[in-house]
């Protein structure tokens, strides 16, 4: 049995097939990323994951059991569309997402709470985001507010991370901070990690595989009457696929 099993998974939306035929199993602490022309279904496959939604046919397991429908400690997420608690300080954020991994009051005391805001610093430290530890969400940039809602993901120790285009907002510099800073939690954690990315690069660099979404059949009158399934799962760690294949299959922005 694998850690994350996707059965002949179909979605619809009312009568518009956006994902069929989606079959793939994943091992505990592999890397997955996740390629495919925009509007092919890579958000929505992370929302079944998350079992924000139910899959219109097919079954997804994970460790054995479908993927609990409330929102658990066991998978963590970065949306497209990040998210952070603006009513707290950026350290705070940090703390109060390790708290509601601990446990379900999402409350640290004494020693705990001590060594949690120690740990927030570190991790702010090692994203850059150190000098704005006591200010407020809103007086960050969008890319820094971006790397808090990863270092809050990350905080609270999933067993399966989930990131929708994490570093989509960051600059070159910053993002390569962020491939270090990700590999290194993955490193301590040994989390099960799926990332949907624009960046081939990015995705080989980073993934053990790299799954591509794309539609097998088109039809040029209608386009919207076959959804995306996985065309192609690259082993990552042996090889680069043929570039030209990739061009072909994905529409790189
Ligand atoms: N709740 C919904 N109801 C109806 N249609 C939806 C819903 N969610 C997504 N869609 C449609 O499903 C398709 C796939 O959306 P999705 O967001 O999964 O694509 P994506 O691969 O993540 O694209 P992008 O790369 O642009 O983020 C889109 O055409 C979108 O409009
Ligand atoms: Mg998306």
């Amino acid at each position: 049995m694998s850690y994350v099993e996707v059965s002949n998974v179909f979605q619809s939306y009312g009568t518009r097939p956006i994902l069929e035929r989606v079959s793939v199993t994943v091992e505990k602490g592999e890397f997955i990323s996740i390629v495919g022309a925009s509007g092919c279904g890579k958000s929505t496959f992370l929302r079944l994951l998350l079992a924000q939604e139910r899959p219109t046919r097919g079954e997804i397991r994970i460790d054995g059991a479908p993927p609990a429908r409330e929102p658990d400690r066991d998978r963590g997420v970065v949306f497209q569309r990040y998210s952070v608690f603006p009513h707290m300080t950026v350290r705070d954020n940090l703390v109060a997402a390790e708290a509601l991994g601990a446990n379900a009051a999402g409350y640290l005391f004494g020693q705990a709470s001590r060594d949690a805001r120690a740990r927030a610093d570190l991790a702010l430290e090692r994203i850059g985001l150190a000098h704005v530890a006591a200010q407020y969400p809103a007086a960050l940039s969008g890319g820094m507010q971006q790397r808090l809602a990863i270092a809050q993901a990350l905080a609270a120790k999933p067993k399966i991370l989930l990131l929708d285009e994490p570093f989509g907002a960051l600059d070159p510099g910053t993002r390569l901070k962020m491939h270090d800073f990700l590999r290194d939690m993955r490193a301590e954690t040994g989390m099960t990690v799926f990332m949907v990315t624009h960046d081939l690069s990015e995705g080989f660099k980073l993934g053990d595989r790299v799954l591509v979404f794309d539609k097998i059949r088109w039809d040029p009158q209608n386009p919207e009457a076959y959804g995306a399934t996985i065309t192609y799962d690259f082993d990552a760690r042996v090889a680069l696929p043929p570039p030209a294949m990739l061009e072909e299959k994905t529409h790189v922005h």
